[in-house]
């Protein structure tokens, strides 16, 4: 059995760290821990609300990416895999055009809207943007919707760089899918979850998380070519741990500093003459970087390199070449740091701490935008104790914050979720 699987109990997440985040929904009363079960808590919630049965319960994970990181809108690879944390929505459709939404984790707070008039966004409950925006791009493409009621609850940490907005897209999407026979596939469902982040809820995100979110597969990562889409399953070796560690550092300035670092690659592209900076190579930005400026050189620099490393680390990885993982991890954490700039320094302090534990026998990085969120490790599962003891020990007096350490397993997406459940 692969050792990855290995559960550890959570800590729970200060609540400080849950309200701070511009990038994903705003915090609510997020209970962190595998003890809450988001498909349990969603039909509980939805019986206590609705006073009827939900008909069926839906789910979608959060993610953490391996390495490729802003890779996915420069149309690069990626690694991620899916986690085994989730949320759930459990619904029931309506005979009119209403739909209802009631959310769990936000002590039960509601929002509605009608599906026949024009769907706008409720800045008193900002999480319900994700489903209004899954349910306008889909009205806008032509498909005809019913209504629905549905309660949401979930346990992926908020504002941590796991996705719980792609999550929530995903799960939505899914729902909406289902109950009126849309018949749309996976990888479609996934990019209609990024089209709602961007065109509805304001965000400029890649396509990595939806998809990873869609595409996962049990203790495996998937390497995805954000371009072709093409998707091939990657087996995380027996043995190997997946430990995602929170900074809990307060992710201030996150989507401004998102979108400007997306414009200085489509600069750097366009300096180059190309469609993305995927289309550039190392040697080939060597040849062309001059009269770029020394920003966006870096920036620039910064993702050509990143580019190669999803290839090379899903080699590794199925070699069970943890060591040449490690290497790759560190690079990919330094040109973040150095020439990307979305590091911060508790988060480096985190990285550094666990790599003094795993030394060469694994890998440990930055994962996910940046601005703070969390670091993934990939070590031996004998040194899982010793990394939660390292950073217990020594991350709070380099920081003044205290980290949570998740220990997850490569879990499926949506998708599969569903072919498992359905047979
Ligand atoms: C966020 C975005 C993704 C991706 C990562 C960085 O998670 O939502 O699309 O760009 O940052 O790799």
């Amino acid at each position: 059995m692969p050792v990855s699987g290995t559960l550890y109990a959570t800590n729970l997440v200060p609540a400080h760290a849950l309200r701070e985040s511009s990038h994903g929904p705003p915090a609510g009363r997020f209970t962190m821990t595998r003890a809450f079960d988001p498909r349990e808590e969603a039909a509980l919630t939805f019986r206590q609300r609705f006073r009827s049965e939900p008909g069926a319960t839906f789910e979608a994970p959060g993610r953490v990416n391996l390495i490729g990181e802003h890779t996915d809108y420069n149309d690069g690879f990626v690694l991620p895999c899916a986690i085994d944390y989730r949320i759930a929505i459990a619904a029931c459709p309506r005979p009119d055009n209403r739909v209802r939404m009631v959310a769990a984790n936000f002590d039960g707070q509601d929002s509605s809207f009608d599906l026949d008039g024009p769907i706008e966004s409720d800045a008193g409950a900002p999480w319900s943007n994700y489903v209004r925006g899954v349910a306008h791009v889909l009205l806008g493409r032509g498909h005809a919707l019913r209504g629905v009621d549905m309660a949401i609850a979930g346990n992926v940490p908020l504002g941590a760089g796991l996705s719980s907005s792609a999550a929530l897209e995903v799960v939505a999407g899914t729902l909406f899918n289902r109950l009126n026979g849309l018949g749309i596939d996976g990888t479609a469902l996934a990019l209609i979850g990024q089209e709602a982040e961007n065109g509805f809820v304001g965000i400029n995100c890649g396509n990595m998380d939806q998809l990873i979110s869609v595409l996962g597969e049990r203790d495996h990562a998937l390497l995805i070519d954000c371009r072709s889409l093409e998707a091939r399953p990657v087996r995380i070796p027996e043995g190997t741990s997946l430990v995602i560690v929170n900074s809990n550092v307060r992710r201030g300035l996150v989507d401004s500093e998102y979108n400007t670092r997306r414009a200085q690659c489509e600069a750097a592209a366009a300096h180059f003459g190309v469609p993305a900076l995927r289309d550039v190579d190392p040697a080939g930005f060597e040849q062309g970087r001059a009269g770029l400026d020394e920003v966006t050189m870096r920036r620039a620099r910064h993702v050509i390199t990143e580019n190669q490393r999803p290839l090379a680390a899903a080699e590794a990885l199925a070699a069970g070449d943890l060591v040449r993982m490690g290497e790759l991890m560190a690079g990919s954490h330094a040109s973040m740091r150095d020439d990307f700039e979305i590091t911060v320094p508790p988060v480096d302090r985190l990285v550094e701490i666990i790599s003094d534990v795993i030394d060469s026998d694994g890998g440990v990085r930055m994962t996910g935008g940046g601005f703070g969120g969390c670091v993934v490790a990939l070590a031996p599962t004998p040194m899982v104790e010793p990394i939660r003891a390292a950073v217990e020990e020594r991350y709070p007096a380099v920081s003044g914050l205290q980290p949570t350490v998740y220990v997850c397993r490569a879990s499926d997406g949506a998708d599969a979720a569903a072919r498992r459940a359905h047979g």
